[in-house]
Order: C-alpha cells, then sequence, then structure tokens
C-alpha cells in the first residue's frame, strides 16, 4: 500500500485548479444508463471511485468511456441488470445504478453496499421509496432484488424520506424520471450535487419542478434522450485546501491560498465558518482566496444536511481548529462514527475530546510530525494538511493514503503546488 511522506515547515501559499465534484459525477455516470442516445460528461475527475463505476457500468454491456475529463456513454448494448458485490464493496455509491436500472429494464440486481469507516450507511430509505413505487423488493444473499411491477414501469406517488439523505434522493429522483403518473418526494436533499443531478436529468428531457427544494415534483415521461453536460466543481476539495491555509497561517503566521475553477456559492457555510475563524475571504466568477495572518479564532460547528455545515468538511475544519486561540466544539451529527481523525490528529499533538458526537477541541501552537493513519476519505486530508504545517523538517508518514486517492485528483501535484512537501512512497 502507498503511503505519503510529508515534511512540516513549509507556510501553504499558492493557486490551485479544482476538479469536478466526485459526489455529483458518481450520481450523473449512473443517469447516464437511463439515455436512449449517446450521453457526453465533461469535468469529470479521475479518481478511483469513478473508475469504479465506470467497470460497474461496463459490466452491465453499456459502451462507456473515459478520455481525459470526458465520459462517453451508449447504452445500445446493454445485456445485464446486475452490479456484483466484489465491484460495489469498494465503492458504496454503486447502490446508484438501482435506480435507472430499475425505471428503464423494470429490474435489477445490486449488491448491498457494506458499511465504511464512518458508519453503517444503510439503504432502507432507497429500498422503502422504490417500494412505493411499485416495485417488488427482494434482499437475499447481500443483494437487493428489485422489479418494477406489472407493465413494467414504476407508479408515480406522494413520498416523505424518514431522514434527509443524498444517495436516497438521487437514486429515487433518477428512477421517478420514468414513473407513471407523477411522483411528488418529500424532505428530498438540497446538496449541490443532488441539484448537478436534477440539471442534467432536465437536459436529458426529464420533467422536474422545485430543484434545490426539499420538495420535487417529477412528471413522469416515456424516455430520455442523451445530452452534453459538465460536472459541477468539487466544493469540498475546494474547502479542504482552503482550510490549508488557515492551518499555516497559525504555525508561520501566514496562509494564501486561491481555488480556480470552482464557485463560492457551493461552500458558503463553510465560507462563513473562515470568516468566523478571521480569514479574509475574496471571491470572482470561478475562483476564491482565503488569506490569513496569525492564529484562526475557536469556532462552534455543528454538521448539518445542506445549506447548514457539511459533514465532509468536518474534519477538515477540526485540524484547523485544533490551531486556533481558543477552545472549538464540533458537534457530527449526520454519520455515527465520523471522529476517526481524533486519535491520529492527537498523535500529531492535538487537545481533543470526544463524548459522543461532541468534539471538544482545546487549541494548540503547532503539530509535532508522527507516524499516522488514513481512517476515511476526509479525514485523510486533515491528516495531510496538518502534517504539512508540523514543526520545520519534521517528518510524517501517513498509511493507507487508498482512501484519499478514491476522491482527490492529482493530490500530490495540487499540494505540491500550494508548496506542501510531499512524496509518495510504497509501503515496506
Ligand atoms: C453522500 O453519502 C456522500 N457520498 C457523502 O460523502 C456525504 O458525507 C453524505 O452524502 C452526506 O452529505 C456521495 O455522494 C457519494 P446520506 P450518502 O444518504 O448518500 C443515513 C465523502 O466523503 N441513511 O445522505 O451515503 C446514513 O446512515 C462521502 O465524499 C439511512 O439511515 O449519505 C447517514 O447517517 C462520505 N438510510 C445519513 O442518513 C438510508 O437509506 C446521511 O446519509 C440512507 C441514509
Amino acid at each position: 500500500m502507498d503511503q505519503f511522506l510529508i515534511t512540516g515547515g513549509t507556510p501553504i501559499k499558492g493557486e490551485v485548479n479544482i476538479s469536478g465534484a466526485k459526489n455529483a459525477a458518481l450520481p450523473l455516470l449512473a443517469a447516464m444508463i437511463l439515455a436512449e442516445s449517446p450521453t457526453t460528461l465533461n469535468n469529470v475527475p479521475t479518481l478511483q471511485d469513478v473508475r469504479t463505476l465506470i467497470k460497474l457500468i461496463e459490466g452491465l454491456g453499456i459502451v462507456i468511456e473515459k478520455q481525459g475529463d470526458t465520459v462517453t456513454c451508449n447504452t445500445k448494448t446493454i445485456n445485464s441488470y446486475f452490479a456484483p458485490y466484489d465491484l460495489v464493496k469498494t465503492m458504496r455509491a454503486s447502490i446508484l445504478v438501482l435506480g435507472p436500472l430499475l425505471a428503464r429494464f423494470g429490474e435489477a440486481e445490486v449488491s448491498l453496499p457494506g458499511g465504511c469507516a464512518i458508519g453503517s450507511r444503510p439503504v432502507d430509505q432507497h429500498l422503502k421509496a422504490f417500494e412505493a413505487m411499485g416495485a417488488s423488493i427482494v434482499v437475499e444473499n447481500g443483494y437487493v432484488k428489485a422489479k418494477a411491477p406489472e407493465g413494467g414501469r414504476l407508479i408515480g406517488c406522494n413520498h416523505t424520506f424518514d431522514m434527509v439523505t443524498v444517495g436516497g434522493t438521487e437514486n429515487v429522483l433518477i428512477a421517478a424520471t420514468l414513473v407513471k403518473g407523477t411522483m411528488v418526494l418529500e424532505n428530498c436533499a438540497k446538496e449541490p450535487e443532488v441539484v448537478d443531478l436534477a440539471n442534467m436529468l432536465v437536459a436529458m428531457g426529464a420533467k422536474i419542478s422545485g430543484i434545490g427544494t426539499s420538495t420535487m415534483t417529477i412528471e413522469g415521461v416515456e424516455s430520455l434522450h442523451g445530452c452534453e453536460y459538465s460536472v459541477v466543481p468539487d466544493r469540498i476539495e475546494t474547502g479542504s485546501y482552503l482550510a490549508g491555509a488557515l492551518m499555516s497561517a497559525a504555525v508561520f503566521g501566514e496562509g494564501d491560498v486561491t481555488c480556480h475553477r470552482t464557485d463560492e456559492k457551493l461552500l458558503s457555510p463553510v465560507i462563513k465558518k473562515f470568516k468566523e475563524m478571521g480569514a479574509n475571504v475574496t471571491t470572482g466568477e470561478d475562483w476564491i482566496r482565503v488569506q490569513m495572518q496569525g492564529r484562526p479564532k475557536a469556532v462552534d460547528i455543528r454538521t448539518t444536511p445542506h445549506p447548514g455545515f457539511p459533514t465532509d468538511m468536518q474534519a477538515q475544519l477540526m485540524a484547523a481548529c485544533c490551531l486556533a486561540e481558543g477552545t472549538s466544539t464540533i458537534i457530527e451529527n449526520i454519520f455515527e462514527n465520523r471522529f476517526m481523525h481524533v486519535p491520529e490528529l492527537r498523535r500529531l499533538g492535538a487537545k481533543i475530546k470526544v463524548d459522543g458526537h461532541t468534539a471538544i477541541v482545546k487549541g494548540v501552537e503547532g503539530f509535532k510530525a508522527a507516524p499516522v493513519m488514513a481512517t476515511d476519505l476526509r479525514a485523510s486530508m486533515s491528516l495531510v494538511m496538518a502534517a504539512a504545517v508540523a514543526e520545520a523538517g519534521g517528518k510524517t508518514l501517513l498509511d493507507r493514503i487508498y482512501h484519499i486517492d478514491r476522491g482527490y485528483e492529482d493530490v500530490e501535484n495540487k499540494l505540491r503546488g500550494l508548496g506542501v512537501v510531499i512524496e509518495r512512497v510504497k509501503s515496506k
């Protein structure tokens, strides 16, 4: 397994181009299964998770190809509705192929995604909605076997999710585009990636109103055609690099990061926190710059569904709070186990107490290099940034960086562009 060797001591300053959002690209790729004619998707990031989903879609007999950041897809030759465990277990979002297969072909057999480090990650909300749409769902031997009602089409209905679920909203929204009649979906997720998916479905001929709100009404259509579409910029990648400027300022007195090819409207709750911590944030058409002098101020953070503070930025902001002046409180409301970065940050010298879903972070002057381990995608980035601002010459070996390769495109070069001294080494 690869590791990162990061040498501390250099301020985080520079510019970085942001890639397409992983969490938009995945549902958009799944939605391509609906199209009866070819589809082209641009600004698709080169990530392990994208490769896995493309491989799974290929396994359905679909012709799908990625050249650079463009994916083309032609579903004419589809000959299977089966998504195997060995692929789904490596990438939970594969469950998103269930909706399009069931809606367009009336059947699907998709492995139940396993849990992951941050939680059990059930998909009961997805299945409950499909049953409300008339599907018969049998879960056996770790697979979801789904069949549309007689006649092969799902039936529109009024359905309310029991809790806000991004993947559930996406899976059901995709399926609802082809229902008989009309679907009213309540308590929907409003994340920018859900909006991006709805916009592409409309470009394919879907009839959706209430996009970006918690209630979406979908008038079923007979079929959907292909389109050319571009993935929304990655707001979490953007926030992850910008957080480095605050951490650098805490240790070196200054930090200055500009992200290009992004959109400040996607991460306003994160920008609000940066400003609360004392950062100077300037924005333009497609860029955001965070400049910071001196230690950030401590803040209180609670993660909630959009438009609240995103859970995917919790670990990165915790790392910044570790160096803040004062004591911060961080409450994780979305996942049951998303504090695995805490023991690793402690190894670097952080002072954090955890009580259930609440972390109390007492600011310290700086981090000391030490070998640490990535536990999940976003935690790994918080550790990279912490190691980058550790004491001058301090070398941190970060293990299990396959987590980071899942969700941060070209991560070493982007970090080097911000002054981070990092190299990828093969573990012994
Ligand atoms: C998406 O996961 C993202 N992944 C996650 O990003 C993100 O953290 C999460 O949304 C919340 O914003 C992708 O988009 C690929 P949920 P998802 O369904 O859809 C519970 C990253 O780092 N729940 O909104 O799986 C669930 O257990 C990843 O990029 C049910 O109980 O999240 C969780 O506690 C991590 N039953 C909460 O809801 C269900 O049927 C939110 O989950 C579905 C969800």
